[in-house]
């Protein structure tokens, strides 16, 4: 497998119009000049970004895995590792770091309730059964 190709952020930087539109999202530099047309999300959003970092944009929106499937398609390098910035692992639908639900888990959550409703039936049929 070839290096791939490395940019300092201030080259990135230069490639801020229509003609030549690059972002930089986690450390990775896209090539988005042939994607502005086809961004779901319109061609302004990449424009006001171009030259930048679009990480935080990027995940704001909370794009699908296709979106992260696709962008693929446009790397054209990465960072140099000077400029590196630290990459967030990627926010998911759901909480993960929850624990899974299990049957004591579920028990658990259930006793108070049922343990109550006993108490009280038994208090009623005490009083007046
Ligand atoms: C190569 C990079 C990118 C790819 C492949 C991509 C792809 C997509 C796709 C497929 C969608 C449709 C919704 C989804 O499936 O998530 C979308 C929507 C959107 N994208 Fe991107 N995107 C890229 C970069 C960016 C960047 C850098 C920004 C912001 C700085 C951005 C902002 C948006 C917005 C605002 C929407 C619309 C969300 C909505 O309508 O709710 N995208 N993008």
């Amino acid at each position: 497998m070839s290096e791939p190709r490395r940019f300092t952020r201030a080259q990135v930087a230069a490639r801020s119009h229509r003609a030549d539109a690059a972002v930089i999202i986690d450390n990775v530099v896209y090539d988005v000049t042939g994607f502005l047309s086809d961004h779901p999300g319109g061609a302004e959003v990449l424009l006001d970004n171009a030259g930048k970092d679009a990480t935080k944009c990027f995940r704001d929106v909370g794009h699908s895995d296709d979106a992260y499937t696709w962008r693929e398609q446009y790397v054209a390098g990465e960072v140099v590792d000077e400029e590196k910035w630290p990459v967030e692992p990627r926010d998911m639908p759901f909480d993960s770091t929850r624990e899974p639900l299990t049957l004591s888990g579920l028990l658990g959550a259930a006793f108070p309730p049922v343990a109550l409703a006993a108490v009280s039936y038994m208090v009623y049929l005490y009083l007046f059964g």
